[in-house]
């Protein structure tokens, strides 16, 4: 009877082995079947402005290949966020130039490595940060790897507030209007022309006043809305930048803010709610009158009763002259300046992403630009799309650069 029932032992083992095994191999299987993601594209199809782009095998080969372990968007974002130190690169230095605004304000100019040498005609990459990143947030350092590599000057455009440290656009602008009500008018883009003009007169012209190289620019996140509006006010006029990409910019944010309150249970909301809050609080002393005096808010009382982002989303909109959040969402949102931009554009986009969504992209006006693409891969999260955990690289900035390659002529 033993006997037999140890064999019988034996075989339940193998049998339970075998499934395990199969459950295994199945999971493998999938991750695998999920693994590679096509980017699709979508574009005006008789575009001639984007023919350098869609002709060029090197931008069209390229699929996003996710890391077998980050295959969902939760994962994706922790290992952005907790392994950020993994992406930096020890070896990358910056010299650091601070420009003035004619009207006062500053902001930081970071060269990588590098100021351009006026004896070579390698192209420069202007690259922004997104909200409350900064040049060495990890997705900067895989741009300044495939940028450096491929022969560009990188530089980083960066905004601070009064503190000093780096800030988010918003409110950089934000300071800037308080201190020139008259001056600026709002998401005007206005605040990337100075120190991009700047850059131009001051490395891309020779002594003969010719043209030495060509200027891209690559934002990220909330900065595509900047340069956005900065393009589309410029539309044809247009001479400096030869054309640009960003990637996670909203268009429409008054859908986006519907998926960023949904976003893993809300806690991505809360955290940008806390980030905003430092910078109001780090900030307190200049903004306290302000506040006093034309919208009758105690700054600090407010500060100490509110922690969530659409509070300061409010003193954000209230600040530049926006009667509330609704008006505020619109009138932001790019989309507006999407139709009126006349340099080749590609607005990279993962579906899954956990911050705007997707459903903000308004393809329809997108497909009527002739000089905008959009690229849009099913897997990516917001600003990770992370290849592997190993060797930590962000996969967005190949196809970014690519596209960039694209319209070089590196006279
Ligand atoms: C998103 O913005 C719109 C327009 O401003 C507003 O009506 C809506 O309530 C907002 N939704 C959320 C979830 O914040």
């Amino acid at each position: 009877m033993q006997i037999f029932e140890g064999i019988l032992d034996t075989a339940s083992n193998h049998i339970f082995l075998v499934i395990s095994l199969l459950i295994l191999l199945v999971i493998l299987i999938w991750l695998k079947a999920i693994q590679v993601n096509e980017m699709k594209l979508y574009h005006d199809l008789e575009s001639t402005h984007l023919f350098p782009a869609l002709q060029n095998q090197n931008f069209r080969v390229l699929k996003y290949k996710q890391s077998y372990l980050l295959f969902h968007r939760l994962l994706q974002s922790l290992f952005h966020a907790l392994f950020e130190r993994c992406f930096r690169d020890s070896s990358i230095r910056f010299i650091n130039e601070i420009f003035e605004f004619r009207e006062g304000g500053t902001v930081a100019i970071d060269w990588v490595n590098v100021l351009p040498s006026m004896d070579d005609h390698k192209p420069l990459l202007i690259i922004s940060p997104g909200f409350s990143g900064d040049k060495t947030s990890a997705y900067m350092y895989c741009i300044y790897k495939k940028a450096i590599n491929d022969g560009y000057y990188p530089v980083v455009i960066s905004f601070e507030g009064s503190s000093g440290r780096p800030l988010s656009v918003i409110l950089t602008l934000s300071f800037k209007y308080l201190q020139h009500p008259r001056i600026y008018k709002g998401w005007s883009g206005e605040d990337i022309q100075e120190p991009l003009e700047y850059i131009y007169e001051r490395y891309c012209i020779d002594q003969k006043g010719e043209r030495i190289r060509q200027v891209f620019f690559l934002a990220i996140s909330f900065s595509g809305t900047i340069l956005t509006h900065y393009l589309g006010k410029e539309g044809s006029e247009h001479k400096i930048i030869t054309a640009a990409a960003s990637v996670g910019t909203q268009q429409r944010q008054w859908i986006s803010n519907i998926t960023l309150k949904k976003s893993f249970c809300g806690q991505t909301k809360k955290i940008f709610g806390l980030q905003l809050r430092s910078i109001f609080a780090e900030n307190v002393d200049m903004l306290q009158d302000h506040f006093e005096t034309e919208h009758n808010i105690d700054l600090p009382y407010y500060i100490q009763q509110n922690r969530g982002i659409d509070q300061y989303t409010l003193l954000i909109a209230k600040m530049n002259g926006f009667e509330d959040m609704d008006e505020y969402y619109y009138r932001v949102s790019m989309i507006h300046s999407i139709p009126k931009v006349r340099v080749p554009m590609f607005y990279i986009y993962a579906r899954d992403d956990p911050v705007i969504g997707y459903d903000h992209i308004d393809f329809e006006a997108c497909q009527q630009n002739p000089y905008v693409l959009v690229g849009l891969t099913k897997r990516g999260a917001h600003v990770c799309h992370v290849e592997s955990v190993i060797k930590p690289s962000m996969w967005f900035a190949k196809p970014a650069i690519e596209f960039l390659n694209s319209f070089r002529v590196d006279y």
